[in-house]
């Protein structure tokens, strides 16, 4: 990995951060791509606000440009959609040279990814991730997935794109609530590395300070998620360090009936697993309440109603962090010093209990 500023490259494609990158593609995709067909996928809350932008600067590059609109929302993660989504590029007769540009958040990224790979055995791809939890995750790395009803991201592929083009600009017409949601990742990412990147974290107070750091919040993110990634492209290790907070938000995720969002529920799993480690004197003092107080400015939520229920511990089952008969925990020593914890599945119970049913304080 080799990063400037705006620019990080992963081992085969670079990723471009830059407020206001979407006025000029071209700059990015010129040296790349030759003039030919592309499919714009995108989803319809982010289609009417910046499709035509997009369209247009392909159209001025030469290309011919096919708008594939599918409905906003997790749902669209499914067979149906990729069978759309193909039958759309066969009829418009897309051959292996062409490209697909996905333009929307991760439910965007994680479908048009996978349509990408597996059409005619791969056609390029540039992402274009308009959230901001797919600017600082699912954009790079190269997981692409869809949903089947015996869970989420069943199915997929590993396949890089090109290029991903990101403009920070575009959160601004994110829904607060997501906007947060993202923000939550990027405290995982900030309390795993520490340093600098905890300090930039520390600038924010509130939900409009997110859109103030947002270049070098993005930045800093992608800068750590491309080193994992590179060192661990097909996640047999230290990509897991990445699953902070993930056992315990992933159980409430599954059992809160859609009451939480995934980076509401992981705020909560961060909060309570450094609770649990610190309590253990695994885990500096005082670090929970550094944790608590980030997420709390901007409003994430440190608890939920079903934390430790028995239906919490039989979801926690389903963890694909499960090896044999343990799960494999990620914690943290300090900030910016994180660990792996395998704990028996047999003890998780009671392991977790003594702090289940403590309050964390909110800072
Ligand atoms: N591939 C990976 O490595 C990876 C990593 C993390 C998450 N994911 C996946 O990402 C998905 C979640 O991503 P998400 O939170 O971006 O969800 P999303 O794509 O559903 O976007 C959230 C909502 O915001 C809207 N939106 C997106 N950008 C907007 C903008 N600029 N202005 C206004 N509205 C906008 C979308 O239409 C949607 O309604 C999940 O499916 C998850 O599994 C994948």
């Amino acid at each position: 990995m080799s990063e400037e500023k705006n620019e990080i490259t992963l081992k085969n494609y670079q990723v471009k951060i830059q407020d206001g990158l979407l006025q000029h593609l071209a700059e990015f995709i010129k040296p790349l791509w030759q003039p030919k067909k592309i499919a714009v996928i995108t989803d319809d809350n982010v289609g009417p606000l910046y499709v035509d932008k997009v369209e247009a600067q392909l159209i001025e590059m030469g290309h011919r440009v096919v708008i594939l609109t599918v409905p906003a929302g997790e749902t669209s993660k499914s067979w149906e959609q990729v069978q759309v989504l193909i039958d759309s590029l066969a009829q418009n007769n897309f051959v292996r040279s062409d490209g697909i540009v996905a333009l929307g958040g991760g439910v965007v990224g994680d479908l048009a990814g996978f349509v990408a790979s597996i059409y005619m055995r791969g056609i390029s791809l540039i992402q274009i991730p308009t959230s901001l939890l797919a600017q600082v995750d699912s954009s790079v790395g190269g997981k692409t997935a869809i949903d089947l009803n015996a869970g989420k991201n069943m199915v997929g592929s590993f396949y890089q794109p090109n290029l991903v083009l990101i403009d920070p600009s575009t959160i601004q017409t994110l829904p607060k609530r997501m906007l947060v949601e993202g923000y939550g990742e990027i405290v995982k990412c900030a309390a795993l590395v520490g340093g600098s990147f905890w300090e930039i974290v520390q600038k924010v107070h509130q939900p409009a300070d997110i859109i103030l750091q947002a270049e070098s919040l993005i930045h800093a993110s992608i800068a750590f998620k491309a080193s994992v990634v590179m060192r661990d492209e097909k996640e047999n290790g230290l990509r897991k360090l990445l699953n902070f907070g993930h056992t315990l938000g992933h159980a409430l995720e599954l059992i809160e009936d859609g009451q939480l969002m995934h980076g509401e529920a992981v705020a909560v799993g961060m909060a309570y697993i450094t609770a649990a480690f610190e309590k253990k004197g695994m885990t500096a003092a005082g670090t929970t309440a550094e944790i608590t107080a980030r997420l709390a400015q901007v409003g994430l939520p440190l608890v939920a109603n079903q934390l430790g229920s028995a239906a919490f511990y039989r979801a926690m089952l389903h963890d694909k962090k499960i090896k044999g008969d343990q799960i494999i925990l990620v914690y943290i020593k300090k900030i910016g010093e994180p660990a792996f914890y395998p704990l028996k599945i047999t003890e998780l119970k009671k392991w977790f209990e003594p702090i289940l049913n403590s309050q964390i304080e909110d800072n």
